[in-house]
């Protein structure tokens, strides 16, 4: 399916954008298929985003919640994007605390850890070992350097075909994340990129000889839906081919 890509005016326009886009898919999702699932982006971005969601009524105990990524420190910890998503959305819903599957990071070996998400995702969606699980919405989020979830650029995660979860890194610092082949699969997957510092990875991963190893964003081409909501900052000179 051909990216949308959507350029709004400014970022509180482009959070309402979002909060349509997720409610919406969300919605659908649990009229389909009785309960939705959502795997969330980390970072600064969607944080207006996970504030207004948690000003909507929803069907709470029908949505479960997954991390895209997940720095490794404990769920605590400042940098966490658990706690983030926690301190600004799911502590202030009525949503079960089973629904909410934070990725693992208290073993002393991340690929344990990646290990244990991975089997806690195939049990959920009852797939086999070597199958992928369809969410139906993946949030994701861009980093100046083309990075998406925690796929960095010229890193062996990019390379990871036969796995959900795999160890990531950034500057040595190791990361849990979603797999190019697991984003993939998804119903749909939106990008929520703003700010002038995403312009001009904006502009490689939309050219057509863009080098995926050094923009990883390049590589989300999903089966189903695949969204990038800009704001003016991030995208007012973008052509998409
Ligand atoms: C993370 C994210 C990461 C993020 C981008 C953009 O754990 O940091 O998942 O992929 O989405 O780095 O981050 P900002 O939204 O802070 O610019």
């Amino acid at each position: 399916m051909a990216p949308q890509v959507d350029v709004l005016i400014n970022k509180q326009i482009l959070i309402e954008r979002a909060l349509v886009c997720v409610t919406t898919r969300i919605t659908k999702a649990i009229a389909e298929r009785g309960q939705g699932t959502i795997a969330l982006s980390g970072g600064s971005t969607p944080k207006p985003l996970y504030e207004a969601l948690a000003r909507q009524a929803l069907p709470w105990e029908k949505i479960h919640v997954f991390w895209g990524d997940e720095r490794y420190v404990p769920g605590d910890h400042p940098d966490s994007n658990q706690r983030m998503a926690r301190l600004a959305w799911l502590d202030q819903v009525d949503i079960p605390e089973a629904n909410i599957h934070p990725m693992p990071t208290a073993a002393a070996d991340p690929e344990q850890d990646a290990q244990a998400y991975e089997n806690e995702l195939a049990t959920f969606f009852q797939v086999e070992a070597g199958h992928f699980p369809a969410f139906d919405l993946v949030l994701l989020g861009l980093g100046d350097d083309g990075h998406t979830a925690s796929l960095f650029p010229h890193t062996p995660a990019l390379t990871v075909g036969d796995r959900l979860i795999t160890v990531g890194n950034k500057d040595g610092q190791p990361r849990l994340t979603f797999t190019i082949p697991l984003i993939n699969q998804a119903r749909s997957v939106v990008f929520l990129v703003a700010g002038a510092s995403k312009q001009q990875a904006l502009g490689e991963i939309f050219a057509l000889e863009a080098d995926p190893q050094q923009y990883p964003a390049r590589y989300i081409q999903p089966q189903g839906e695949l969204l990038w909501l800009l704001d003016q900052a991030a995208g007012e000179n973008l052509r998409p081919s």
